[in-house]
């Protein structure tokens, strides 16, 4: 499809779509086969999860890395229509997938912003590189995007777009959502390059966070690091504002939590094929007395170490039987080739492994580990199986699988056991909350979950499926959205 605009000059100025999301992954990855031809997979992680209905509702554009290396040049920039999307996909290079993505955005930024579980690695070339690759992200937005188009900017990978579009494209309405934590100012000033990360961001018309303590880091280093005047008052959840003077504009900042089509996924669970499914699930665990689930990417910030650990000594002070529970772990494959991920996956696969030896019989494991993503309806089913939902990061951004397991227990059965340290906590307080540094805690939480009463997990399931089908991601995005164009109205400068 050829851009508009700009007739008779060699670049056109304007693109053709009045939305566009940017995230560094398209919604949907490309895969080589073997036999060298091509075909497209879903892409992990909550972004996707969140983005992709929403956008598919609004025929909006979607620009994004395909997820495989291309250092021939061969995806090009040419947009691909999928379903009701359009797809622009920006072309990453072996060194770039090694420096921007694996390096600066994941053993830099990832770590950093999630409490220095691991030591983030501070390197020059990966800032390079980050610069570069979003510079080119900002380009191919600028194709994409129609003269005045809103456009959205997403995470931590794409800190400098906003400003680098707004240099490009002075036309555009710019907002920026970041879908993990913003660290605490101690920890921020750590990045050699903090100033320029500070003055990425104020190129959008809006800044975005899940939790008012995001947004106020934010207006701390602001006027820290580049000196702006900010207001003061606390920040609401998707109220109370603040606001950033930058130049000639005002920048606003904001709480948004998000969350998920949780209409739809309620609908899904009531599935006579899932329930079909939950119970086959059941069986061919041996139908346990309890099952407890845990669902996440092999990621170090999901602490599923702490729950396998929980789970060992449990079974270990006979306070949970042998015969009686199962512990099913779904962990999708994620950055595979960073060190500190290869060095998480040995740990889990060993605990797991000392689980099994230690209390399994043949036939019967006691932890049931798949290292692979599963497919939704499947997924479904393990949530309206599972007695115990494990949910234990040592930090976490939001955690949607928490909301997806509440959107599917109709029935209000089972229980969700949620760490302190997710952005879900915030809203989910009638989970069973805990502190994933405090071991002991955690065996006591899970405990009272598996014994809980049919009419205490009843009173709980109920107030959390309240929060999570009137909180769904429509809502989370209109918020954004409406105070985005609050922020700059059609036809401002
Ligand atoms: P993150 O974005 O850090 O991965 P979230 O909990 O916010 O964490 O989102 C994870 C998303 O990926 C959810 O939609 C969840 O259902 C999905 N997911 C996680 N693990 C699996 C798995 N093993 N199989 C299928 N989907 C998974
Ligand atoms: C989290 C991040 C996303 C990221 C996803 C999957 O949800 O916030 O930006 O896309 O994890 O990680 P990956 O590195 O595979 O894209």
């Amino acid at each position: 499809m050829a851009p508009r605009g700009g007739q008779g000059s060699k670049t056109p100025k304007f693109g053709e779509s009045d939305f566009v999301v940017v995230a560094n992954r398209l919604p949907v990855d490309l895969e080589r086969q073997p036999d060298g031809s091509t075909t497209w997979k879903r892409s992990p992680g909550g972004l996707v999860t969140a983005l992709e209905p929403l956008l598919r509702r609004r025929s909006g554009a979607w620009v994004g890395w395909p997820g495989i290396t291309d250092d021939g040049g061969e995806i090009g920039h040419d947009p691909i229509e999928q379903d009701d999307l359009q797809l622009h996909p920006v072309s990453l290079s072996t060194d770039d997938v090694a420096e921007y993505y694996e390096g600066f955005s994941n053993a830099t930024l990832w770590p950093l912003y999630h409490d220095v579980i691991v030591k983030p690695i501070y390197h020059r070339e990966w800032w390079d590189r980050y610069v570069d690759v979003n510079r080119r992200f900002a380009e191919a937005t600028s194709r994409a995007a129609a003269k005045g188009a809103t456009v959205w900017v997403q995470d931590y990978q794409l800190q400098l777009v906003p400003q680098m579009l707004r240099e490009l494209r002075p036309d555009l309405t710019i907002g920026f959502f970041l879908h993990i934590p913003f660290p605490p100012v101690e920890l921020f000033m750590q990045m050699p390059w903090r100033t320029e990360i500070i003055k990425g961001l104020l190129g959008a018309d809006l800044v975005g966070f899940h939790l008012a303590g995001g947004a106020q880091n934010f207006l701390i280093l602001s006027r820290r690091l580049i000196g702006a005047n900010t207001s003061r008052g606390s920040v609401g959840v998707r109220a109370r504002y603040g606001e950033v003077e930058v130049a000639d504009r005002a920048v606003r900042v904001g709480a948004f939590p998000i969350s998920i089509d949780s209409g739809a996924l309620a609908q899904a669970a009531r599935d006579r094929h899932v329930k079909r499914r939950a119970r086959e699930i059941r069986a061919e665990l041996g139908n346990p007395r309890k099952i407890m689930l845990g669902v996440d990417r092999l990621d170090y910030t999901k602490g599923i170490d702490v729950r396998l650990k929980a789970f060992s000594e449990l079974l270990a002070e006979g306070r949970i039987k042998r015969d009686d529970t199962v512990l099913v772990q779904l962990a999708t494959p994620s950055r595979e080739r960073v060190e500190s991920y290869q060095l998480l996956r040995n740990d889990i696969e060993r605990e797991v492994g000392h689980i099994n030896g230690e209390y399994a019989e043949v036939g019967h494991p006691m932890v049931h580990y798949i290292h692979r993503a599963v497919p939704r309806d499947e997924l479904i089913a393990f949530f309206v199986a599972a007695d115990v939902m494990l949910v234990t990061p040592l930090r976490d951004g939001m955690n949607l699988v928490a909301k997806e397991y509440v959107a599917c227990r109709n029935d209000l059965g089972g229980a969700l056991v949620l760490s302190e340290f997710t952005g879900a906590a915030a809203e989910l307080r009638q989970a069973y909350l805990v502190n994933p540094h405090d071991l002991e805690g955690v065996k006591d939480v899970i405990e009272a979950a598996l014994s809980q009463t049919d009419e205490e997990g009843r009173r709980r399931m109920r107030a959390l499926r309240r929060q999570v089908l009137a909180h769904d991601v429509d809502r989370w995005a209109r918020s954004f959205l409406d105070a985005l164009s609050e922020a700059h109205p059609p036809g401002s400068k």
